[in-house]
């Protein structure tokens, strides 16, 4: 059996690793050419067009394809509402992806998250500067204390992803969507686990 010593080594270890096999690549992005900024208005048709894809639409809770009018209120309830904070992440100078943080509480500091990428021909490691980007936001910036994931368990890319980010299993549901029941795994990262994380995901990037 696994003590929390053992375990926490083990987290340890395995971040050590993580940043030495990063930096051994040399394949991070700089951080200078990445950049996460509000989403605005005027995005809103460029959002609706990735929110669409199929790739996208496929690992969403809803999947129907999304109608300007649709669209258009749930864009304005984003951009009224402080439970939402939505932000377009930019490569070079090009719009490429999406970070969302919805049902946020600064009582609790807690919120969940949503992202994507949406353009193709990005370099390898775009995703995991744009999670790195977003993950600064929410406990830097807004000094968040939990972030929750709730992730389609087929997904396996994205949970890999949120595992290496330091996110944990916390509880499984199911949703029902027009194809089916879905398996849901439902993650948490505090910021004790980020801040834990941080250093070894930043080698992934260059500053
Ligand atoms: C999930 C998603 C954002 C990942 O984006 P991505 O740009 O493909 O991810 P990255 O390129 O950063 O990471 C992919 C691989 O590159 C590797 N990589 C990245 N930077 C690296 C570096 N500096 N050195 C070595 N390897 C690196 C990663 O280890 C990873 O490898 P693996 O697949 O073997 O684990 C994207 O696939 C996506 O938008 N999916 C659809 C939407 C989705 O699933 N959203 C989540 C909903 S819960």
């Amino acid at each position: 059996m696994h003590s929390r010593a053992d375990t926490e080594g083990d987290a340890n270890t395995d971040n050590r690793l993580m940043r030495d096999y990063g930096q051994r690549m040399g394949l991070g992005l700089k951080l200078s050419d990445c950049f996460l900024r509000p989403m605005k208005w005027a995005d809103r048709e460029q959002v609706r067009g990735w929110r669409n894809q199929p790739a996208v639409r496929r690992v969403m809770f809803t999947d129907h394809e999304i109608g300007s009018g649709e669209h258009c209120r749930w864009f304005h309830q984003v951009l009224s509402s402080d439970a939402y904070s939505y932000h377009v992440f930019e490569y070079q100078g090009r719009p490429v992806g999406l970070v969302g943080f919805f049902k946020l509480e600064s009582a609790s500091g807690s919120g969940e998250w949503t992202f994507y990428i949406a353009e193709g021909n990005v370099p390898r490691g775009t995703g995991i500067a744009m999670l790195y980007t977003g993950l600064d936001f929410f406990f830097g910036s807004r000094r968040m204390s939990s972030l929750f994931a709730n992730v389609i368990a087929w997904n396996e890319e994205s949970l890999a992803l949120h595992r290496r980010f330091g996110f944990v299993q916390d509880s499984t549901k199911q949703i029902e969507r027009a194809d089916g029941v879905h398996e849901v795994v439902c993650l948490v990262l505090t910021k004790a686990k980020w801040e834990g994380h941080r250093d070894a995901m930043s080698s992934f990037i260059r500053e």
